[in-house]
């Protein structure tokens, strides 16, 4: 949910991928739509010019005196005109009569060529029906010399049948490229500003933090200082700031991972956030074996436990119970199931809520989530999504980690 500028950009996102998917849609049809047009024109041009071209010959070879020197001028002038459209003569026997605009080699041998005219008949039988050539004897009125005139399209028109597939195939391979190449550098982008945020923070925490603990020792050593509760707070929230730079200083680089016993370490968070959340949540961790180990990073770790909880407190408006289930998988795999019984996801927002930015809180910042894809999918090579949620029901978030393919030793 956008707030505060109130332009909701995944809402947006989707819309815009299903514009330009419907737009290229469009194009693409009728791009192939007008090529079709075109060859359709074309083929009846081309028809009509071989019926003209067949007539041409029925009267050069007829030896009708009837006709003019001219007509016969004109004849030949079609005739010759046929630079492109494919054409081999045959007469009622079978024999071939001749070709025009086929590709023979000078070198061929006769059979060779013969064969070649042969098969080429054979697939323009298939695609139109041949056109028949027949002379008129003068003295007869009757036919004589019947030939079979087999033609294709032009080279021309088959190249234009094939343009728009060929048209839209690369420039479709150039969009998925260029999407590939923009995706690629906005994620290199977010992880370089994600690094050196983490970065730069924890950096900057270090001073005042040591510093801090050089004061609590001065005050320590001070005999005049006896308010033991005051050293005792301090400490806590000088070791909470050092636990807060450890959390960014592993986002900020590769964080070494560990087998660590999980029911353990998730206890640990819930004991620290206990005193911090509503009294009137229960929370009860439970372990389907007895000791759960998986490879964790626990600093990162505690962060994500944290960040799903704090959700999970918030989604139940402070009343209500938080179940962790923790169950090892038969495939290297542990599972850790985070359950409220709070509010529940808008089963529409269900993909959006591990998007930077995505909120639905009035004092949100739409990061928790992110934050939790980010360490386990990147971190630990794990997964974390949505299990399962129904409005006013509850949410169930799984989170997936890897242990050692190796067995553990019994202790
Ligand atoms: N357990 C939950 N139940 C219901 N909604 C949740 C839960 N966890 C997360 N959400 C939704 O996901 C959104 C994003 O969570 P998060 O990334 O932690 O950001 P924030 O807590 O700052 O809103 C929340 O605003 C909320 O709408
Ligand atoms: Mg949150």
């Amino acid at each position: 949910m956008a707030k505060k500028d109130g332009f909701n950009l995944y809402e947006n996102k989707s819309t815009l991928k299903w514009i330009v998917l419907g737009v290229s849609l469009v194009i693409s049809g009728g791009s192939i739509f007008y090529t079709n047009v075109l060859v359709n024109k074309l083929k009846i041009k081309e028809k009509s010019f071989i019926r003209l071209y067949a007539k041409a010959l029925e009267y050069t070879v007829s030896e009708n005196v009837t006709i003019s020197q001219n007509i016969n001028f004109i004849s030949e002038e079609i005739i010759y005109q046929n630079n492109s459209i494919p054409m081999i003569i045959m007469d009622t026997l079978g024999g071939i009569y001749g070709s025009i605009n086929i590709e023979i080699d000078s070198t061929w041998t006769k059979a060779r060529i013969n064969n070649k005219l042969r098969k080429m008949v054979a697939s323009m039988k298939k695609d139109y029906p041949p056109i028949r050539i027949a002379p008129i004897d003068k003295a007869t009125g009757e036919p004589y010399y019947v030939q079979f005139l087999y033609y294709k399209n032009s080279s021309l028109l088959t190249q234009l049948t094939y343009y728009p597939y060929v048209q839209l195939s690369v420039i479709a391979i150039f969009g998925f490229i260029a999407y590939w190449a923009f995706n690629y550098s906005r994620t290199a982008e977010q992880n370089r500003v994600w690094v050196g945020m983490a970065k730069e923070t924890a950096h900057q925490l270090g001073t005042p933090i040591s510093s801090l603990m050089a004061w609590m020792e001065h005050l320590r050593a001070d005999p005049d200082f006896t308010n033991y509760d005051i050293l005792t707070e301090l400490d806590k929230d000088i070791h909470k700031l050092s636990l807060i730079t450890e959390r960014f200083s592993n986002i900020g680089s590769v964080p070494k991972l560990k087998e660590e016993e999980i029911i353990l370490e998730v206890n640990k968070v819930i004991s620290y956030l206990r005193p911090r959340i509503s009294s009137k949540v229960e929370m009860t961790v439970k372990g389907r074996q007895e000791n759960i180990y998986a490879q964790i990073n626990i600093a990162l770790f505690e962060w994500v436990i944290e960040n799903i909880c704090k959700n999970a407190v918030d989604a139940m408006g402070g009343v209500g119970k938080i179940e962790i289930n923790i169950m090892e998988g038969s495939d290297w795999r542990v599972f850790i199931d985070i359950s409220d019984n709070g509010k529940g996801i808008d089963p529409s927002k269900i993909k959006r809520v591990f998007s930077p930015g995505f909120t639905t809180k009035k004092r949100g910042w739409g990061l928790g989530l992110a934050l939790a894809k980010r360490i386990i999918e990147n971190y630990h090579q794990g997964k974390v999504y949505v299990k399962s949620s129904s409005p006013d029901q509850g949410t169930t978030f799984r989170i997936v980690l890897n242990r050692n393919q190796a067995p553990h030793k019994l202790s």
